[in-house]
């Protein structure tokens, strides 16, 4: 028998640090803050030991553009967004530990010092380099401060490390017709040197820990493009710039260079938790070197390679920490139909919703937990807002919690009646069983980061409720059986307090209104949510009044305005807007040629296809794709095609589809087939001559 896994001893759970360069809107909310903020709330309610961590990332060129835009100074242009993200995520509920800031002495203290460590272990790189410089300004060109076309999808206004467009990660030397973005100089080349950390010689490592050690327990999304990066081959990557905003590279041969703002800002995570572990009277080692810590990183999907591979990989060189138990990515999520953008100002922005929507901060944590991009890009439509408000929060939890309450007055002049006699009908049994049991059902949702399916399992709870009353009709039944009705409404009572336990992680605002109104004293334990005890029999009530309050049309068609009214013109950086589907539109709905090149469709030759034992639409093909490996494809043409027939073939292969799992093998693509719509019968797509397996199909 296998000894039980020991839970941790603690837990690291750190969020994404915004760069304070501007407002945090629901995108970053839904993707990081909300499901990071329900997890550490979960894991305080049962009593474990967490170090909930963030803080502004105030490094980088994405800083100091700002400061450029605006006529201010980089160091302007932090302290405003700083506090600006800080009281937003309070006036949301977001209960970090610390929310701290990279510009603070002990940041730079920790991330120079552990610049400083690789580099006497001998672990980092030097390299000259010839890189872009701008001679009208007298200075290096780095990431951001470089524009030019994108050689993937040929938008004209690419960044020197990312096409925002295509989302193809890139070099500068990559960009064709470069040019500065500070002057717009073309730029020349100078030579340079740089401190490099070697991620090539850590590939074997990372293939164990990553694509062994988390095939199964970390997100396919998350787990997909890992992979995918691992799989492509990696480069040493420069952890130092030659820019004046940044941390100063602690060696004098490093003199006007700073760390890379992706090297010092996950070591962020690190000075916060040292900043709060001195304040807390807690040792900050407990909480990132000892292996009984479980270290989380909430993040969106554009920062998986940073948490997944580099920075892990500067850990594990380090030595002495421990690395990520998983990284639960989020998706991205859109807005109205289209990819939120800062820059065309297509965002739902939180502190203007907190001023707009005073009171409201439950409903837009419960709408964005309910429509989280946990496994693919979702929308948020005001119009969803509004129904999730009105149907569900208003319709389902509070309608239960004030029935109960209103009910409980009007019969029993606010007190708790006491249950008599037993044994219970079968109604209540399967009542309090079902919330016997949440604890376990909710918990076991958010400890597999399924925070979506957590809140269903909350709020089918209410709708439990709601079935009872309506089934047991105590309004009707005061009138001929006091003693049925005193047991209806001393259960729906119990069940009010648990859901004000249970929903704390997701409604705090909503839970403390209902514990007051509950007049329910003291804190509670996660477990306690599963009690039906937790009022006794002639416990007074306190004041009651609604939990929530409808949302009418005339609220929502003012922000679909304001969006309107506010969004600027499209520029060219931006990607063509996602159709709505809602609305939708008479034309074909076309996708631009951006879209299509997301798409990495391969001509594969078939090695070897078996039938999958127990699946009888499926063959299991080797293919060879022009890669080092053969790939495992799972495909459902069993009932056309025998192995036989397959085998030798040349297909069409989408060779960068998630890998998944299918009869516990892992189908790492899909081979594209034509339907005929007559017969049903599929053909395979092939190419017309024989051509080298692994080669494009565009
Ligand atoms: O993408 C971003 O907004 C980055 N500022 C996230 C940094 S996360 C961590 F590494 F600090
Ligand atoms: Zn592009």
């Amino acid at each position: 028998m296998s000894s039980p896994v020991p839970s941790p001893a603690r837990y690291t759970v750190t969020a994404a640090l915004p760069y304070a360069n501007g407002p945090v809107h629901i995108g970053h909310l839904a993707g990081v803050y909300i499901p990071a903020d329900i997890y550490s709330r979960y894991l305080r309610l049962q009593g474990r030991d967490v170090a909930f961590i963030c803080g502004s990332d105030e490094h980088g060129v994405p800083i100091t553009i700002r400061a450029d835009k605006e006529g201010i100074t980089p160091q302007q242009v932090v302290d405003k967004y700083h506090a600006q993200i800080r009281d937003t995520f309070a006036g949301l509920g977001i209960s970090f530990d610390i929310f701290s800031r990279t510009s603070h002495a002990v940041h730079h203290e920790t991330s120079q010092q552990f610049f400083l460590t690789l580099h006497e272990k001998g672990l980092l790189e030097v390299r000259e380099s010839e890189q872009f410089y701008d001679p009208a300004r007298g200075q290096f060109l780095a990431d951001r401060y470089i524009l030019g076309e994108c050689p993937n999808c040929h938008n004209p206004n690419a960044y020197g490390d990312q096409c925002e467009r295509c989302g193809t990660s890139l070099s500068p030397e990559e960009l064709i017709n470069p040019r500065s973005a500070l002057s717009g100089a073309v730029p020349e080349k100078r030579l340079t040197s740089h401190w490099y950390l070697p991620l090539d010689k850590y590939e074997p490592w990372l293939r164990s820990w990553i694509l062994e050690g988390h095939k199964d327990d970390w997100r396919i999304n998350v787990y997909g493009q890992c992979k995918s990066w691992i799989d492509q081959g990696l480069h040493p990557r420069a952890v130092t710039r030659d820019l004046d905003w940044g941390v100063p590279v602690p060696l004098p041969e490093g003199a006007g260079k700073v760390l890379y703002v992706w090297f010092d800002a996950p070591i962020g995570y690190i000075s916060a938790t040292r900043e709060w572990a001195a304040h807390a009277g807690k040792n900050w080692e407990d909480y990132w070197k000892r292996p009984d810590t479980e270290l989380i990183h909430f993040i969106g999907k554009d920062n998986i390679v940073f948490h997944c591979i580099i920075f892990p990989t500067m850990l594990h060189a380090e030595g002495s920490y421990i690395l990520p138990k998983n990284v639960p990515a989020n998706e991205f999520l859109n807005l109205e139909g289209e990819k939120i953008s800062t820059s065309r100002n297509w965002a739902v922005w939180a502190h203007e919703y907190l001023e707009d929507l005073p009171g409201k901060e439950d409903v837009l944590r419960y709408v964005l937990c309910a429509t989280a991009p946990e496994t693919k890009d979702n929308d948020f439509t005001w119009k969803d807002f509004q129904t999730r408000n009105n149907s569900e929060l208003v319709a389902i939890l509070g309608n239960f919690v004030n029935r109960t309450l209103v009910l409980t007055q009007k019969f029993y002049d606010g007190r708790i009646p006491a249950y008599s006699p037993a044994p219970a009908p079968e109604a209540d049994q399967a009542l309090a069983a079902a919330i016997a049991g949440a604890p376990a059902r909710i918990g076991q949702a958010l400890e597999g980061y399924k925070f979506r399916d957590a809140l269903t399992e909350l709020l089918d709870l209410a709708r439990l409720g709601n079935k009872y009353l309506a089934d047991a009709e105590p309004w009707k039944t005061i009138k001929t059986d006091e003693a049925r009705t005193a047991q209806v409404m001393h259960l729906a009572a119990q069940l009010t307090a648990a859901l004000a336990v249970l929903m704390e992680p997701f409604l705090p605002f909503t839970a403390t209104k209902l514990r007051q109104m509950l007049n329910l004293q003291g804190s509670f334990h996660w477990a306690q949510g599963g009690a039906i005890d937790l009022l006794r029999p002639g416990h007074a009530l306190g004041q009651v009044g609604l939990l929530f309050e409808k949302i009418e049309d005339d609220t929502v068609e003012r922000q679909i305005a304001k969006l309107q009214a506010m969004r600027t013109p499209a520029m060219t950086t931006e990607p063509t807007p996602i159709p709505a589907a809602a609305e939708a539109p008479a034309e074909p709905s076309f996708i631009g040629i951006e879209d299509f090149a997301k798409v990495q469709l391969k001509v594969a030759t078939v090695l070897d296809a078996v039938p999958v034992p127990k699946a009888d639409k499926l063959l299991q093909l080797t293919l060879d794709a022009g890669e080092p490996q053969p790939r495992t494809v799972l495909s459902g043409i069993a009932q056309h095609y025998t192995p036989e027939e397959v085998k030798g073939r040349q297909v069409v292969v989408v060779a960068n589809l998630a890998p998944r799992k299918m009869r516990g093998i892992e189908s790492q693509g899909m081979i594209l087939m034509a339907e005929d719509p007559a017969t049903g019968k599929l053909a395979f797509v092939s190419p017309t001559a024989v051509v080298p397996g692994g080669a494009e199909v565009r």
